[in-house]
């Protein structure tokens, strides 16, 4: 079976010259990688920005405004589809082709295509059957009643070759949560925003726990606060720029967390512990935050001799998590220091410093 793969340049409002957004279908996930290493030897000063997912999720996105330049879907149908709609700019065009492999202990005719699997003596996995027998043991050795609407555990069954393994559920990820949140879906969006899993990361690095106080002195458009307030802590904002310490609270009221909220507002970060002092707050459980780099968002004041200045607002076994294109030093116990490969002209280092 032969796979076609496509990509079209979509219309693109609201990116900041240095970075492209792009929108690429999963199955690209393995070659995206070392396609955008081969992009930056040719433009190093291009920020390239992945999303991946599904093409029929991606071109929605699209649909709705998303604003990525390069759509490489992995479904001719839906480059297609907004092209004539008029959304995309280029007439879709096929970058690469896969191929599906069949390999068989026993001599087949390869000749049928896909077709092969339909035959019987094609062995198949009887899901249903397995259910069955598995449903019919547990209740024989628990008597649990079965209730498949509302259960109150969930058996997970895993079939290897040569063995079974029976899990019982006990925590649930929402895979969707990160794909549904991401920031330019908000009602306040600026290019130069945090992604909401690397966010809620350093927020969970951060060790924050519900009734917490968190401060992030950089905040932009709220992505810390937001993952923050949505584990219940209580959230202290500023940013230089009004337009972003306006756009925070947008966002913030968007996700229902105005009540998490002991002030945002427009500030330089040299002030913040006068801010503080303001808010009757001596120290913060814990910082969480993204300086500028002067790339995507202006660097204003020294933001170095700030990072200096924040530990002192932090309680004792409080965390300070940011990150900076490199390693600062600071006076508190470097818990972890973390690279994130951004393109070639950018390392994201997240630092993970205690307060001891
Ligand atoms: C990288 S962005 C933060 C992005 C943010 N994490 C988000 O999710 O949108 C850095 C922010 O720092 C702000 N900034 C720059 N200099 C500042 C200063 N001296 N004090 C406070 N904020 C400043 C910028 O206006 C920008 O919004």
């Amino acid at each position: 079976m032969i796979k076609k793969i496509i990509f079209l340049v979509v219309f693109v409002s609201s990116l900041s010259a240095s970075t492209i957004s792009i929108a690429v279908a999963a199955n690209v996930s393995y070659a995206i990688k070392p396609l955008v290493a081969e992009f930056n030897k040719l433009y190093p000063d291009i920020n390239v920005r992945v999303t991946l997912g599904s093409s029929g999720k991606l071109a929605a996105q699209i649909k709705h405004n998303a604003p990525f330049g390069l759509f490489m879907s992995a479904d001719m149908n839906y480059p297609d589809k907004l092209y004539k709609d008029g959304i995309a700019i280029t007439k879709p065009r096929v970058y690469a082709q896969g191929s599906l492999a069949f390999l068989s202990k026993h001599k087949q005719d390869f000749s049928k295509g896909i077709k092969l699997l339909e035959q019987k003596n094609v062995k198949k996995i009887d899901s249903m059957a397995v259910e069955r027998e598995v449903g019919r043991i547990i209740k024989e050795k628990t008597g649990a009643k079965v209730n498949l609407k509302n259960p109150s555990k969930v058996i997970k069954v895993v079939l290897l070759k040569d063995r079974i393994y029976l899990a019982l559920l006990v925590e649930k990820r929402d895979k969707e949560y990160f794909q549904k949140n991401r920031p330019h879906l908000r009602a306040y969006f600026h290019p130069g925003c945090i992604l909401p899993k690397l966010a809620r990361c350093m927020v969970n690095l951060a060790r924050l726990k519900e009734g917490d106080i968190l401060l992030d002195p950089f905040c932009g458009t709220g992505g810390f606060l937001i993952e923050a307030g949505l584990i219940g802590a209580k959230l202290v904002g500023c940013d230089i720029d009004w337009r972003m310490a306006s756009g925070t609270l947008i966002n913030l009221e968007e996700y229902n967390l105005l009540d998490k909220v002991i002030k945002v507002k427009r500030l330089d970060a040299k002030c913040v512990k006068n801010f503080l002092n303001e808010l009757n707050i001596n120290k913060v459980d814990a910082i969480v935050t993204d300086p500028p780099y002067g790339i995507s968002t202006a660097k204003k004041g020294e933001i170095e001799k700030i990072l200096e200045m924040l530990p002192e607002v932090v309680k004792e076994n409080g965390y300070f998590v940011f990150a900076y294109p490199k390693k600062i030093e600071l006076d508190m116990k470097l818990e972890g220091l973390y690279k994130v490969y951004i393109h070639k002209g950018l390392i994201r280092h997240i630092h993970v410093y205690k307060k001891i």
